[in-house]
């Protein structure tokens, strides 16, 4: 994975069909995402539940992209592994999660993984700072994790401006997750966002069957931007 600062849109198959993720993987790439979002939730940290490591390894070889594991269980450590032998180029925690966060980066890129923080939308970008040498991505939770298709927060774009100012010049994507679409994806770009993951945005209108919609979809947040 080489890092640049272009932005990337990372479509959440949250929104996809889940008895149909191999194909719905392929064809939102083929209509031209950039990374898969993989949304693991549960039922604890978030008051919903998708699914695990084992999910996670079956859509691995459909997945030529990036695959973007974003984390949303505690305690996280105990699985970390799984999700690193399943095959994610980007595991996701949450600061939110447990007590000792920075024990968790070190863990994740101890398996070779790229270390991702979330952020909820309660929660300022200081809780960042003490982290920023640990990190290859900032997520920025524009809704509150638990479902897709709920409406973007705006009081969270002035976070991604100070993020993106206390980043400076190392390494780190900053990502967004949640109601991202044509009307929000602009305004988180202009802060300095370069990871747009967008799930309803992306996959409404269109099926493994007509899946011309995905890359019509995909093509206007990025023109948007
Ligand atoms: C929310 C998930 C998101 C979700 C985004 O907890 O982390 O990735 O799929 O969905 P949309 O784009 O529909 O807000
Ligand atoms: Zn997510």
């Amino acid at each position: 994975m080489k890092f640049d600062r272009s932005v990337k849109i990372a479509p959440s198959i949250l929104s996809a069909d889940f008895a149909n993720f191999g194909a719905e993987i392929q064809a939102v790439e083929a209509q031209g995402a950039d990374w898969i979002h993989v949304d693991v939730m549960d039922g604890h940290f978030v008051p919903n539940i998708t699914f695990g490591p084992a999910t996670c390894a079956a859509i691995r070889p459909h997945i030529k992209t990036v695959m973007d594991v974003h984390l949303m269980i505690a305690p996280v450590d105990p699985y970390i592994q799984a999700f690193a032998d399943a095959g994610a180029d980007v595991i996701t925690a949450h600061v939110e999660a447990g007590p000792h966060i920075h024990r968790t980066l070190q863990a994740i890129r101890a398996t070779g993984a790229k270390a991702g923080l979330a952020l909820n939308p309660g929660t300022p970008a200081e809780a960042a700072a003490p982290l920023l040498d640990l990190v290859d991505l900032i997520c920025v939770m524009t809704v509150n994790p638990g479902f897709g298709g709920q409406k973007f927060i705006h009081s969270c774009v002035q976070k991604v401006t100070e993020l993106r100012e206390m980043i400076g010049d190392r390494e780190v994507h900053i990502e967004i997750d949640g109601g991202v679409d044509p009307s929000t994806a602009p305004l988180v770009a202009a802060a300095g966002a370069d990871v747009l993951v967008a799930g309803s945005a992306v996959f409404k209108g269109g099926s493994v069957e007509n899946p011309a919609p995905y890359g019509e979809n995909i093509r206007a947040i990025r023109a948007s931007v």
